[in-house]
């Protein structure tokens, strides 16, 4: 392509006005500030740098150029980010790259084996003598004969080899077939099948790809559910069950409904109910909210009596935020229990602009057996979905005794948090009035509880500064050095293997280099296969992108042994340096203009992210290379690899 559409795009696109679409930016000097959108906060710690088109939080240390921010706040693609804001900007693509989001070449063979087995399982749970047992079963279970071609259920016979002969007679690699999670591999190097005598449900993308499956048990075999292992296509907590088949009606009623089980999802679109999608069992997670929401933003999650109820009695970990100070609060805090936690929750609903809500079922009784006995009053069930702050404040406030001062100190101490993670005032004062009544408080003793834990001065309600030039620096144009980089671990990768891992997604900050870095680090693609081979799977530009660091790295003969290596962990290690002082220089700038504008919260509060920035510098030095201490046993001539993986020299 003679001319870089990227480049194009992003020079026509201006970060700030992009940035402005989401969150309010005041200037500061030659830059600009703001709450950041990837973490909660309250006073902004999130900067973004006009003149070299970047963007940094010191918050939570996410950074990149206009494409990262656009993926990020939109969860797409760098595909889909380049295409939107190339519409934005006027630019056209000359190629419009197709959906193709597998786009490797090694995933996409694991998935056509996967959507090969989904066929043949499919074919015996409906054709043969041996799918017995499974129709048996789905004629108990009541599934009806659309949906099993719908959903395309199969059955895997009782046998350790079905698919192993089935495997074995079209001549498809066993070793293949048990990286796509289809079969388990002896200590002999045999393989046998990984599902036997269950209902398989295949497990799609959105795009209707089949990536794995879920087994359920005829009897009570444990596990009930036998999923296919994580692997390169398959990732359960990234996948949404039935979204491929529920889209059109998510789109159609602006709302979906997640529920937990494949059969809750199965039964509910039986009886026209097609807007419903389940999570399978596990902790409803970001990257599935985020997939439904790209949908309709109306989330309406169906739990079980008790995950419900886990979510609304959570103990310890909502109080985290509150612990840690409102800077340091993370968008996602790991779950105990099935649930996500509510302030994960509130996070969601503000990072992705969803609105969720739950449905509290009743006790021991999941979607399907609710639909089945009653399948036109599924909708009021849904109806009577709560929004998700109102829900929590019920199960916590439920029970509290009205002569008991102490739990209601300790029930409002729960939820003051939760409410103040919304971060804005009429929301606040809502809430506090709504928990006031539920626990016969005044209003003004609610509220001001909730608004404790920050008491710290609230930027957006000052009056804005007036412009005036300041000592502040933006970032230096590092992209050279993470172009030099992503161009080393693209060609060297074998070479690179030991330090690849160590390279951080925040070590680049053009979306294309972190595509790359992303593709690189992928376990499933082999080390030995070649560069051209590597960009051949990437977008096209992605793939020009990377044509041109190939081409970049010409001309420089590799002369000695452990050069590649040291070259690599150099420029990470300037890379990280640079950045880690210009983002000193950028608060040290900050704090001097507070002082000079007498504002001391701010200047105090400045000077703590400088001592936490500081207190992090380990994370800016290079990782402790292994290379180097080996160097010397590497004679000359000898492999450039130090790490033992050997890999070909290029350019030769
Ligand atoms: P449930 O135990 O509620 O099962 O798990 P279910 O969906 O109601 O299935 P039936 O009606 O008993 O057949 C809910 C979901 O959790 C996941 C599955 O996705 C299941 O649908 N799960 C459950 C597993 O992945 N593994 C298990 O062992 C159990
Ligand atoms: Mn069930």
């Amino acid at each position: 392509m003679a001319r870089d559409a990227v480049a194009e795009v992003r020079e026509r696109t201006d970060i700030v006005e992009l940035v402005s679409a989401y969150v309010p930016l005041k200037r500061t000097g030659r830059s600009y500030k703001g709450n950041c959108p990837f973490h909660q906060e309250r006073t902004p710690s999130f900067i973004v740098f006009p003149d070299s088109q970047n963007f940094h939080c010191f918050g939570c240390g996410k950074g990149g150029d206009a494409f990262t921010f656009y993926m990020g706040m939109e969860h797409v693609e760098f595909k889909e980010a380049l295409q939107e804001l190339a519409r934005r900007a006027g630019v056209e693509l000359q190629t419009i790259p197709t959906v193709a989001p597998e786009v490797d070449a090694h995933r996409q063979r694991l998935i056509d084996l996967n959507e090969q087995a989904a066929t043949f399982y499919g074919n015996i749970l409906l054709n043969s003598e041996v799918g017995r047992p499974g129709r048996e079963y789905v004629e108990q279970r009541g599934i009806s004969l659309e949906m099993i071609s719908r959903f395309g259920l199969g059955f895997a016979p009782d046998n350790w080899d079905t698919l192993v002969r089935y495997l074995a007679q079209r001549g498809i690699d066993p070793g293949l077939a048990h990286e796509a999670g289809l079969l388990q591999e002896r200590d002999n190097g045999g393989h046998y099948d990984r599902f036997r005598g269950r209902l398989l449900f295949p497990i799609r993308t959105r795009d209707g790809r089949t990536v794995g499956f879920g087994a359920r048990a005829l009897g009570d075999a444990q596990p009930k559910y036998l999923n296919s292992p994580q692997s390169a296509i398959f990732d359960k907590s990234a996948l949404v069950y039935g979204l491929d088949l529920a889209k059109d009606a998510i789109r159609a009623k602006d709302e979906a409904v997640i529920v937990e089980g494949y059969m809750d999802c199965i039964t509910a679109h039986q009886f026209g109910h097609a807007n419903v999608v389940a999570c399978m069992g596990t902790a409803v997670t970001e990257e599935q909210i985020g997939q439904v929401k790209r949908l309709s933003r109306r989330i309406v999650l169906a739990l079980d009596a008790d995950a419900a109820g886990q979510m609304a009695t959570l103990r310890s970990l909502e109080m985290l935020p509150n612990a840690l100070g409102d800077e340091e609060m993370p968008v996602a805090v790991p779950t105990a229990g099935r649930g996500p936690t509510p302030t994960m929750v509130i996070a969601w609903e503000r990072k992705l602009n969803a609105e969720i809500r739950i449905v509290q079922l009743p006790q021991g009784k999941d979607p399907d057996e609710l639909i089945r006995r009653n399948p036109e009053t599924w909708p009021d069930v849904v109806a009577t979905a709560r929004p998700f702050l109102d829900f929590f404040i019920d199960g916590v406030t439920a029970g509290v005794p009205a002569n008991d001062g102490r739990a209601k100190a300790a029930a409002v101490a729960r939820i003051a948090p939760i409410v103040h993670a919304v971060g804005d005032r009429i929301t606040e004062a809502h809430y506090a009035s709504l928990i006031a009544r539920k626990l016969g408080l005044p209003d003004s003793a609610v509220l001001s509880e909730i608004r404790r834990p920050s008491t710290q001065s609230r930027q957006q309600n000052q009056p804005q500064m007036p412009n005036r030039p300041s000592p502040m620096q933006q970032f230096p144009a590092t992209s050279s050095q993470e172009d030099h980089l992503a161009a080393l671990l693209l060609v060297y990768r074998p070479i690179l293997a030991g330090l690849l891992p160590q390279v951080r997604e925040d070590d680049v900050y053009d979306a294309r280099n972190r595509e790359l870095l992303h593709v690189l680090k992928d376990p499933g693609i082999p080390l030995e296969l070649p560069p051209e081979a590597i960009i051949a799977g990437l977008d096209d530009h992605v793939a020009d992108h990377a044509d041109r660091l190939v081409a970049s790295l010409d001309g420089t003969p590799v002369r000695y042994p452990g050069q590649i290596e040291r070259d690599a962990a150099g420029t990470l290690g300037r890379l990280r340096q640079d950045r880690y002082k210009s983002q000193l220089t950028t608060l040290q700038a900050q704090i001097r203009d507070a002082q000079e504008q007498g504002e001391t919260d701010e200047m105090e509060r400045l000077t703590q992210q400088l001592s936490a920035l500081v207190s992090r510098h380990r994370e800016f030095t290079p990782p402790k290379s292994p290379y180097f201490k080996d160097l010397r046993d590497v004679k000359p001539g000898e492999s450039q690899s130090a790490t033992g993986a050997a890999g070909p020299i290029r350019p030769a």
